[in-house]
C-alpha cells in the first residue's frame, strides 16, 4: 500500500511537481497526502489546488515569531492527513528541534549542493566563487543543525567555464528533479539503515536510479 507523504513548500514547488509526478506511478510507494505551505500566495500551492491535491497553508506570519505554535499547528494539520513522512521542498523556514524529533528519520529534504559542502543559501555562486569543478544536490534526514543530516542520495554535474549562478541552477534544479523521487522510494520501500551520519543500503535497491 502507498504511504502517505506531505510536501512542505514555500515557493515555486518544482520539486513538489516532480513529486507529485513520481507518484502517479501505481508501483511508486508514496501518495501525495498533503502540499503545506507557510506562504498562502507560494505558487507551488496554486498548482497543487490545480491539479486536485490536498493543500493546506498555514502562515507563519499570523504566529508572531512563536516558532513553537506554528510548528504545533503544521504537526497537527500532517496528523489530521495521516501522514507517514514528510518531504521538505524549498521549504524556507528552519524548524525546531521539537518538530523534527517528532518526524525523526520521516523527514528528508533537498538541498541544491554536494553536502557538507556549501549549506545555507546562494549555493550555485558559492559554488563557482570556490571554483568548484563538481556541483550538485543532496536529499538528506533532517536534523536540528541546518542542512546536516544523514545523507540518503546525492547527484552531481559538471561546472563549465562558462557557467553563470543561473545555468548552473538550471542544471541542477534538474538533477534534483529525478534524485527527490529516487530517494523518497528509497526510504519508503524501507531499503536504507541510518547510523550517525551514514545511510547505507539493507537490501539490493529496487528503486531506478
Ligand atoms: C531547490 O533548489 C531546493 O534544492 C532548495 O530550494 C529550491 C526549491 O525549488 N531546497 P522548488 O520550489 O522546488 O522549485
Amino acid at each position: 500500500m502507498k504511504q502517505r507523504v506531505a510536501i512542505l513548500i514555500s515557493g515555486r514547488g518544482s520539486n513538489m511537481r516532480a513529486l507529485v509526478e513520481a507518484a502517479k506511478a501505481p508501483d511508486y510507494p508514496a501518495q501525495i497526502a498533503l502540499v503545506l505551505s507557510n506562504r498562502p500566495d507560494a505558487a507551488g500551492l496554486a498548482w497543487a489546488q490545480a491539479h486536485g491535491i490536498a493543500t493546506a497553508s498555514i502562515d507563519h506570519k499570523t504566529f508572531r515569531k512563536d516558532r513553537e505554535a506554528f510548528e504545533r499547528a503544521m504537526h497537527e494539520a500532517l496528523m489530521d492527513a495521516e501522514v507517514d513522512l514528510v518531504c521538505l521542498a524549498g521549504f524556507m523556514r528552519l524548524l525546531t528541534p521539537w518538530f523534527i524529533a517528532q518526524w525523526h528519520n520521516k523527514l528528508i529534504n533537498i538541498h541544491p549542493s554536494l553536502l557538507p559542502s556549501f549549506k545555507g543559501l546562494d549555493t550555485h555562486a558559492r559554488a563557482l566563487e570556490a571554483g568548484v569543478k563538481l556541483h550538485g544536490c543532496t536529499v538528506h534526514f533532517v536534523r536540528p543543525e541546518m542542512d546536516v543530516g544523514p545523507i540518503i542520495a546525492q547527484a552531481a554535474v559538471p561546472v563549465l567555464d562558462s557557467d553563470t549562478p543561473d545555468s548552473l541552477a538550471e542544471r541542477v534544479l534538474a538533477q534534483e528533479h529525478t534524485l527527490y523521487p529516487h530517494a523518497l522510494a528509497q526510504v519508503l520501500c524501507g531499503e536504507l539503515a541510518v547510523n550517525g551520519l551514514r545511510v547505507t543500503a539493507t537490501k539490493k535497491a529496487t528503486t531506478k536510479p
